[in-house]
């Protein structure tokens, strides 16, 4: 895509809040980089905030990668969330607004895939979780 200067991934460890806070901060100022406005920049550093907090409280062993996508003459975001344990059994059910097995709102999940243009969650009971999302800056070409 014209005018885009590579940028190499992000990938940093989620475990505590502070790595939230730090995750949230670097999804935005990449989105605000990639040109995305400070709204769709806000909804991206949300989405961010969810799945990572879902590590945080869900998981263990989390980590987050940041990454610039190309695709048909536009640029987007990827974010991808993973860790080891303990999976999630039912990813339907978990994905339902109000869903949620630690007194939550049952919103993160739900929530984040509403603020994405992509949204995929892999997981299995006693497997990790990978949660994949995009966001794009416009529609493609
Ligand atoms: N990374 C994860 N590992 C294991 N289970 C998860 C993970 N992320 C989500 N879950 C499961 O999916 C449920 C729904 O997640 P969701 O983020 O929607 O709600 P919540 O975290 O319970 O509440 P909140 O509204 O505060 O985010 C969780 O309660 C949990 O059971
Ligand atoms: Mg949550």
């Amino acid at each position: 895509v014209k005018g885009h200067r590579p940028r190499a991934p992000v990938r940093m460890a989620i475990r505590r809040e502070a790595d939230v806070v730090v995750a949230r901060a670097l999804s935005r100022e990449l989105a605000l980089e990639l040109g995305f406005g400070e709204g769709r920049a806000g909804a991206i550093e949300t989405a961010v905030s969810e799945v990572a907090w879902n590590m945080v409280v869900h998981a263990r062993a989390g980590e987050l990668d940041l990454e610039v996508v190309a695709d048909r003459g536009r640029l987007g975001i990827a974010v991808i969330a993973r860790d080891e344990e303990p999976g999630i059994p039912d990813v339907e059910t978990a994905m339902q607004d109000g869903y949620t097995t630690a007194r939550g709102l049952g919103l993160g999940l739900s929530g984040a895939r509403r603020l994405m243009d992509e949204f995929t969650v892999a997981s299995s009971a006693g497997g990790g979780t990978r949660v994949t999302m995009k966001k794009w800056t416009h529609d493609a070409e």
